[in-house]
């Protein structure tokens, strides 16, 4: 019998017993199908698309057609991790009735199991409205991509007290309106620590130190795939390199011609080998050859 599959209460039991929860971002099916083997515990189609994807230069102008088209590729590579939708700017502010309009998208037309949702106390009215229409809802507070007009960068959040405060504040109120779990980005892990204790729900960190109940990255970025990586990014490979270097030796052995060789071609058996020569002989003498 293959693994169970990781659902949002199964990451309040992880916390519960005090076992860390991984997720990392995935936005296709083949590198869906190996998270999910790796048993890595979530998985996250995240807003990220538009700039490992995409090649946007930032995540606002992912919208709902493009997180919809990948996280169905998602989720047809995935039995077992816990797949999240992350829903793209603006998509949960668009008016009555639209936030679950669109997060219901996610888990009707895309199969998600849960979505995330950006901002603390500003977003807790939609956030609120989604929860209760059944979807289960991952809060992202801290470094929230999609104010990065107003943060004037990617920078490092909640460094005063007063700040500081606000975030550990969003927090309990995420958590009150029934959020199953919190993103925490970019904040000293002090903070990320205090949080952590005082929430009894899970929080994922990303750039909040180890004392977070769990730990997400970006794939592309611990792959070594990206074009700029955080302080807290860890990366295991070199996948950059590795990919360069195969196109380099593919783009070689074409130009030497030394690939394919007869090992990389489609050779007939004997008998048939002859049959199909004398077949091309004949036709190419005959007038039956039409160019
Ligand atoms: O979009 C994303 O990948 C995210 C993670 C960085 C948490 O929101």
């Amino acid at each position: 019998m293959g693994k169970k599959r990781i659902t949002a209460s199964t990451l309040q039991d992880m916390k519960d017993r005090n076992e860390k929860i991984t997720m990392l971002t995935a936005y296709d099916y083949p590198t869906a199908r190996l998270l999910d083997e790796a048993e890595i515990d979530c998985i996250l189609v995240g807003d990220s698309l538009g700039n490992v994807i995409l090649g946007y230069d930032n995540t606002l102008p992912v919208n709902m057609g493009e997180m919809l088209h990948h996280t169905r590729a998602v989720t047809r590579g995935v039995d077992h991790s816990l797949v999240i939708a992350d829903m793209p700017f603006l998509a949960h502010k668009t008016g009555h009735g639209k936030a679950i309009r669109n997060a219901g998208r996610f888990i009707q037309e895309a199969e998600a199991e849960a979505v995330k949702v950006e901002g603390g106390s500003e977003s807790l009215e939609p956030i609120e409205e989604i929860v209760d229409s059944g979807i289960p809802v991952m809060g992202h507070l801290g470094l929230t991509p999609q104010r990065i007009l107003q943060f004037g960068g990617y920078r490092i959040q909640g460094k005063t007290p007063e700040k500081a405060k606000k975030i550990l504040e969003d927090a309990l109120k995420l958590e009150e309106v029934g959020v199953f779990s919190v993103v925490l980005e970019s904040i000293p892990q002090e903070l990320g620590k205090i949080i952590t204790e005082r929430l009894e729900i899970p929080t994922i960190g990303i750039g909040a130190g180890p004392h977070c109940d769990g730990q997400v990255l970006v794939l592309h970025d611990i792959l070594g795939l990206s074009e700029i990586s955080p302080k807290f990014v860890k990366e295991y490979e070199d996948l950059g390199s590795s990919l360069k270097e195969a196109a380099k030796s593919f783009q070689n052995e074409v130009k030497k011609s030394e690939f394919p060789t007869s090992k990389h071609s489609y050779n007939l058996e004997k008998g048939k080998l002859e049959k199909l020569k004398k077949f091309i002989e004949k036709t190419l003498k005959s007038d039956l050859l039409v160019l």
